[in-house]
C-alpha cells in the first residue's frame, strides 16, 4: 500500500480574528475558562484510564461495574471490561424516577405538505420514548431478532428512526442505519457486508414535496445477485415496514410485516438486555479509498460515554435548551448527537424530517423561531447555501433564543464562519467548530464555548482524553504552522473497534500510516497557539456537502455502465459543497460522446450509490494521464479539473499530450 506524503499537505489560509468567550456565558457553563480547560485536559491525557474510569463511574449507569479500564493490544481496545449495562436504559430508563420523565425527549417538525398545510408536528416525552421503545423492541424479538443479530434501518428522518435504533441497543441487537437517500444497491450491498437478519422500513419518505419510495427500494435490493448469480440478501428473513406516507407498497408474505400491525401484539414491558462493555453496538458505512465502504464498527460502553460527555460539554447542555442537530440519522452525527448523546443527558433533541429550502428557504430559521431553539448544530455546506440564498431569510425570523452554535463535517471557511456568527447568531454566540470522524464516535478536537477563545476556521483544541498530533512521514511531530497528517497518540473510549469482517483493512488503514497511532486520513497544521486547522482529506476520498464519498467507489459505478472503458474521478474546490466530483471518463469504441449520455451516466450514479454521489461535471476524454505502472495521475486531474495550470512532475506520464488535450476541453 502507498503512503499518502505528507508533504502534499498545503495550507495557506491565514487568519488573525480572535472571539473570545462573553463573560456572561463563561458564568454558566460546565468550563468557565481556558486556563480551567487546560488543566483538566492535561491531567486527563497523563494519566487517560485515572480520568476516564471516574467520567465512567460518574456518567453513565451500570448493571455491573467495569473491573478493568483498559486493555490495549494495538489496534484492539477493550474499555471497561467487566461491565455490563445497557443503552437504552441509560438514554431512557434512568430518567424515569426524575422530573426528566415527563420533559420533551424528542420534538420532530414534519416536512409541510405540498397544498402549503404547516408539518406534522409530535412530541415525545422520556416516558413516552421509553413505552414506545420498549414496544418496539418486543416486535424486533416477535419476528426472530435477538443479541447479535444485525439489523438495517432504512427510514427518513421521522422518530420512529431514533425508536428502531434505541429498541435494538434494548436487546442487543446490531443496528446499521441506511441513509435514506441511498440506492437499491447500496442496501443490498450493506446487508451482504453485514448480513443482516431484518431491515426495518417505511412505505416511503417525504423530500421536497415527493414521495421517495423506501419500500420498493428495499424490494429490489432483496431480488440483487452478484455476478455469479448468487443472491446478495438472503441472509434477509423478515421486513419491517412504517406506514408514512401511504403510497402503494407490495408486501411480501412471510417476510413483510406492517410496524403498526405488530404492535398490536406485544406489551409495553422489555426489560434492559445487561450487555458486556463492548457488546457492539452499531456498524455504519462511511467511504474507504478502496471501493468496498467499510463498516466502522462501534461497541456499547466506551461510544455511550464519549457522545454523552462531548454532548454535554462542547454544547453545553443545560436542562432547559432546545437543541437540535440537523443531520440525518443516517451519518455518524446523527447517531452520536441527535440520540445517543442528547438523550443520555437528558436534553430535549429536535428533529426535522424535510430539506432546508422547502417549501422555502427559510424553513430553518422558521422552525428556530417556532420551538426556541438555543443550540443548533449543522454543517459548512449548509451554511454556504444559507449565505447564497440571502439574508433576507433568516432576518424574516426571531433567532434571539439561539445561544451557541456549531459546524461539523467539513473545514468551515472564515468567511462561512463570519456569516454564521453575524447573521445566525447574532454577533453573540460562540461557534464550535467540531472536528470528529465516523471512526472516533464522538467528537474529539472542538473549542469548549465558555472557554476556549475561537478563531474562523479552526476546530481549536482537543476534547479531554484526546491527545492528537500533526507528524511528518516518520510519524515525527512536526513545527508550528507546519503541515502534516493528523493522528491521534492514545486510544479513547468512543473510538472504533475495527472494520466489521476485515480485521485488516482496519490494521492497513488506520495503524501502519504512523506507527504506534491512529491515521485520521487527514491534513492539519497547529497554530502557534496549538490550534488545529485542518485542511482537508489526503487520501482520495472527497468531502462533498459534507459527506464522504470514495472516487473508486464512483470510478467502479460508472465502469459498470456499457459505454464506459475507464473513469477517474477528482474533487475541485467547490464554493457550495466543499468538493465538487468532476469525471474523467473515456468511452468504450463506437460510442458516440452526447450530452445525452453525460446525463445519463450522471443518473446511473445516483442509482449506483445515491443522488449525493452524482457529479457536477462528466467530462469525455480520449484517454487518461497514466503513469507508466498503469496507475492514474490523479494529481494532475485534480489540477485540470479546477482550471490551474498543470505543475510538476510529469516525467512519469505515459502519453504527454494527453494533458494537453484534456486542459484544452477537447472531446
Ligand atoms: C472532515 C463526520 C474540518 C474530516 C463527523 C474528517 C472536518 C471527515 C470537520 C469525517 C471539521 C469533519 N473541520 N474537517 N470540523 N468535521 N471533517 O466520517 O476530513 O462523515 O476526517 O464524520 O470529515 O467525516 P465523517
Amino acid at each position: 500500500m502507498s503512503k499518502a506524503p505528507a508533504a502534499n499537505i498545503e495550507s495557506h489560509l491565514k487568519e488573525n480574528r480572535v472571539f473570545k468567550p462573553a463573560k456572561e456565558f463563561s458564568a454558566k457553563a460546565h468550563i468557565k475558562s481556558l486556563a480551567h480547560y487546560k488543566k483538566l485536559w492535561t491531567e486527563s491525557v497523563k494519566q487517560p484510564e485515572k480520568f476516564w474510569k471516574k467520567q465512567a463511574e460518574a456518567e453513565l449507569i451500570w448493571q455491573k461495574p467495569f473491573t478493568k479500564v483498559l486493555q490495549w493490544k494495538e489496534p484492539f481496545a477493550k474499555w471497561f471490561t467487566g461491565g455490563k449495562l445497557n443503552v437504552s436504559a441509560n438514554c431512557l430508563d434512568r430518567w424515569l424516577d426524575s422530573a426528566t420523565a415527563n420533559k420533551a425527549a424528542l420534538i420532530w417538525e414534519g416536512e409541510p405538505a405540498t397544498d402549503g398545510k404547516p408539518g406534522e408536528e409530535r412530541v415525545l416525552t422520556y416516558k413516552q420514548l421509553h413505552r414506545e421503545v420498549c414496544r418496539f423492541a418486543n416486535v424486533l424479538k416477535r419476528n426472530g431478532i435477538s443479541k447479535g443479530d444485525r439489523v438495517i434501518i432504512y427510514l427518513p428522518m421521522v422518530p420512529e428512526a431514533a425508536i428502531a435504533m434505541l429498541a435494538c441497543t434494548r436487546i442487543g441487537a446490531v443496528h446499521s442505519v441506511v441513509f435514506g437517500g441511498f440506492s437499491a444497491q447500496s442496501v443490498a450491498d450493506r446487508i451482504q457486508d453485514c448480513g443482516a437478519k431484518m431491515v426495518i422500513t417505511s412505505d416511503g419518505g417525504y423530500r421536497r414535496g415527493a414521495v421517495v419510495p423506501l419500500k420498493k427500494n428495499v424490494d429490489e435490493a432483496l431480488k440483487l445477485h452478484d455476478a455469479a448469480g448468487q443472491s446478495l440478501t438472503q441472509t434477509i428473513e423478515k421486513v419491517i415496514v412504517l406506514r408514512r406516507c401511504a403510497n402503494e407498497v407490495h408486501m411480501a408474505e412471510h417476510r413483510d410485516v406492517w410496524w403498526h400491525r405488530e404492535l398490536d401484539y406485544v406489551s409495553d414491558v422489555c426489560p434492559a438486555e445487561k450487555l458486556d462493555s463492548e457488546a457492539p453496538l452499531f456498524i455504519l458505512y462511511t467511504s474507504g479509498s478502496t471501493g468496498k465502504p467499510k463498516g466502522i464498527l462501534h461497541s456499547t460502553a466506551g461510544y455511550l460515554l464519549g457522545t454523552k460527555l462531548t454532548s454535554k460539554y462542547v454544547f453545553d447542555l443545560r436542562a432547559e435548551d432546545v437543541y437540535w442537530c440537523t443531520a440525518d440519522v443516517g451519518w455518524v452525527t446523527g447517531h452520536s448527537y441527535i440520540v445517543y448523546g442528547p438523550l443520555a443527558n437528558g436534553a430535549t433533541a429536535l428533529m426535522y424530517e424535510g430539506a432546508p429550502n422547502w417549501p422555502e428557504p427559510d424553513r430553518f430559521w422558521r422552525i428556530i423561531q417556532k420551538y426556541g431553539v438555543t443550540i443548533l448544530y449543522t454543517a459548512p455546506t449548509a451554511i454556504r447555501a444559507f449565505m447564497k440564498w440571502g439574508d433576507e431569510w433568516p432576518k424574516k425570523h426571531d433567532l434571539s433564543s439561539l445561544r451557541l452554535l456549531g459546524s461539523v463535517g467539513e473545514p468551515i471557511n472564515p468567511e462561512a464562519w463570519m456569516w454564521y456568527h453575524n447573521v445566525i447568531g447574532g454577533g453573540r454566540c460562540p461557534i464550535v467548530d467540531t472536528w470528529w470522524q465516523t471512526e472516533t464516535g464522538s467528537i474529539m478536537i472542538t473549542p469548549l464555548p465558555g472557554a476556549t477563545p475561537t478563531k474562523p476556521g479552526t476546530a481549536t483544541l482537543p476534547f479531554f482524553g484526546i491527545l492528537p498530533e500533526v507528524v511528518d512521514d516518520q510519524g515525527k511531530p512536526v513545527p508550528k504552522n507546519t503541515g502534516g497528517k493528523l493522528v491521534v497518540r492514545q486510544p479513547w473510549p468512543s473510538m472504533l473497534r475495527g472494520i466489521w469482517g476485515d480485521n485488516e483493512r482496519y490494521k492497513q488503514t488506520y495503524w501502519t500510516e504512523v506507527k504506534g497511532s491512529y491515521f485520521t486520513g487527514d491534513g492539519c497544521r497547529q497554530d502557534k497557539d496549538g490550534y488545529f486547522w485542518i485542511v482537508g482529506r489526503i487520501d482520495d476520498v472527497l468531502n462533498v456537502a459534507g459527506h464522504r464519498i470514495g472516487t473508486a467507489e464512483v470510478e467502479s459505478a460508472l465502469v459498470s455502465h456499457p459505454s464506459v472503458a475507464e473513469a477517474a474521478v477528482v474533487g475541485r474546490p467547490d464554493e457550495l459543497k466543499g468538493q465538487a466530483l468532476v469525471c474523467f471518463v473515456t468511452l468504450k469504441t463506437g460510442v458516440k460522446a452526447t450530452p445525452e449520455l453525460k446525463n445519463e451516466l450522471r443518473n446511473h450514479i445516483g442509482k449506483e450509490i445515491g443522488p449525493v454521489a452524482k457529479p457536477d461535471e462528466v467530462r469525455f476524454a480520449e484517454a487518461l494521464p497514466k503513469t507508466r505502472s498503469g496507475k492514474i495521475m490523479r494529481r494532475l486531474l485534480k489540477q485540470i479539473a479546477s482550471g490551474m495550470e498543470i505543475k510538476g512532475d510529469t516525467t512519469t506520464l505515459e502519453d504527454i499530450s494527453v494533458i494537453a488535450k484534456l486542459a484544452s476541453g477537447e472531446e
